[in-house]
């Protein structure tokens, strides 16, 4: 069944090797390292003859059934599991850079993603240049002659603006770039990345992967010659997964696809419940119609996503008391869960930016961002419903 194409199956039956005690569901290895069988395959597999586990930073099944899953349900031939979202995006990049490059970025990429630009990789003499989501024709005269790697995130956070990633597939081709795509919003199920050109996708587990709010972790998936350097960065630094972690995603992936048809059910509802509410200047969700890219969220993702954006005409002070006001929706540092959690980007995550830069990546001063769960409809607007009656 590991042949099969389709999602669901290969999500559920890619399982590592059963032992011989004939579990069912696969078991927890925990464990540091590997006995070897001798010294010579302790030889063979230090000199990379043999494959095989050697020591859990290297890797460890858990890890490895994980990983597999991943990169059949992205098209991915190889990856590398991470202890984190950020571990992902970090390892993906400073694996393959080296002092006096250059990467071209989404400006609406997250916010450690910006530090790592923008303060860490410096450090390192790597610079960068940000290129607008909503200006595209743009983007080609800021390739420079020193620039390795294009990394964006499509739907942007918070801002839900999709970057049309065949033209971006094909743009980064044409210069010989890496493509380097953080798929976390969208998640495999919705979107895959290496479909439109992307070399590389990073994740953050943590979200969707996991979908209940339980671990962090992350992974980088892409071409093998890609990913031999990233397994090499990382097996020497040490930012891999713990095989618990890599357990709970694993098993997480089996439920990946009905979770997503039930988040996403529940944002276009929700969307469109919302759409036209009188204290509301407007709701974004890209498969609403009213989404300026609406097409082309079409083309290159199966569903719309479970994040759902809309615009309090009350602004700054309005969003925070809409906070104030929940009673169901959980109000935390977290999105892609079970429970829904709503934001106000504009006063906590993105509040010690410029108002002009918080503009320039989309989050006008009443902006909410809901990561719709999989509560009953009724529940979540009913909240949302009764905390815009106190703004
Ligand atoms: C789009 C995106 N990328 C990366 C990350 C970082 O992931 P983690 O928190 O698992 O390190 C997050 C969230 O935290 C995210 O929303």
């Amino acid at each position: 069944m590991k042949e099969s194409k389709n999602f669901e199956t290969r999500a559920v039956r890619i399982q590592s090797e059963r032992t011989s005690f004939r579990e069912h569901s696969a078991p927890l290895y925990l464990t540091s390292s590997f006995v070897f069988e001798s010294a010579d395959q302790a030889r063979a597999l230090f000199a990379d003859e043999e494959e095989g586990n050697i020591y859990t930073r290297f890797s460890n099944p858990n890890n490895s059934e994980f990983i597999e899953k991943l990169c059949a349900l992205e098209g991915a031939e190889d990856g590398f599991a991470t202890s984190s979202g950020m571990a992902a995006m970090f390892i993906s990049m400073a694996a393959l850079l080296k002092a006096g490059d250059h990467v071209l970025a989404s400006r609406s990429v997250f916010g450690s993603t910006h530090q790592i630009l923008n303060t860490l990789f410096p450090r390192f003499n790597i610079s960068h240049s940000y290129a607008d989501v909503d200006k595209p024709e743009a983007w080609e005269a800021l390739i420079q002659p020193n620039t390795k790697m294009i990394f964006v995130e499509t739907p942007s956070n918070p801002a839900l603006d999709i970057i049309d990633l065949e033209w971006l597939g094909k743009l980064a081709a044409k210069h010989k770039l890496i493509l380097n795509v953080d798929n976390c919003f969208a998640t495999p199920y919705l979107q895959n990345p290496i479909k439109w050109g992307a070399h590389l996708v990073t994740h953050s587990a943590t979200k969707f992967i996991d979908g209940q709010g339980r671990v962090i972790g992350g992974a980088v998936v892409g071409s093998k010659d890609l990913i031999k350097e990233v397994r090499f960065f990382a097996r020497h630094t040490g930012p891999s997964l713990s095989p618990f972690n890599a357990w709970v995603l694993s098993k997480s992936l089996e439920t990946l696809a009905v979770r997503m048809e039930k988040h996403c059910a529940n944002a276009l509802e929700l969307a469109k419940k919302l759409e036209g509410h009188p204290a509301i200047a407007y709701v974004k969700y890209p498969f609403l119609n009213s989404h300026p890219q609406h097409e082309l969220a079409k083309k290159q993702m199966r569903l719309g996503g479970a994040l759902v954006t809309f615009e309090l005409k009350a602004g700054l002070s309005g969003g925070q008391k809409f906070l104030n006001s929940l009673k169901m929706l959980s109000h935390t540092a977290n999105l892609g869960d079970t429970r829904t959690i709503a934001t106000h980007p504009a006063s906590t995550t993105h509040s010690k930016l410029k108002e002009e830069e918080r503009l320039a990546v989309g989050i006008t001063p009443g902006l909410i961002r809901v990561s719709v769960g999989l509560e009953h409809l009724d529940d979540i607007l009913a909240d949302i419903l009764q905390a815009i009656e106190k703004v």
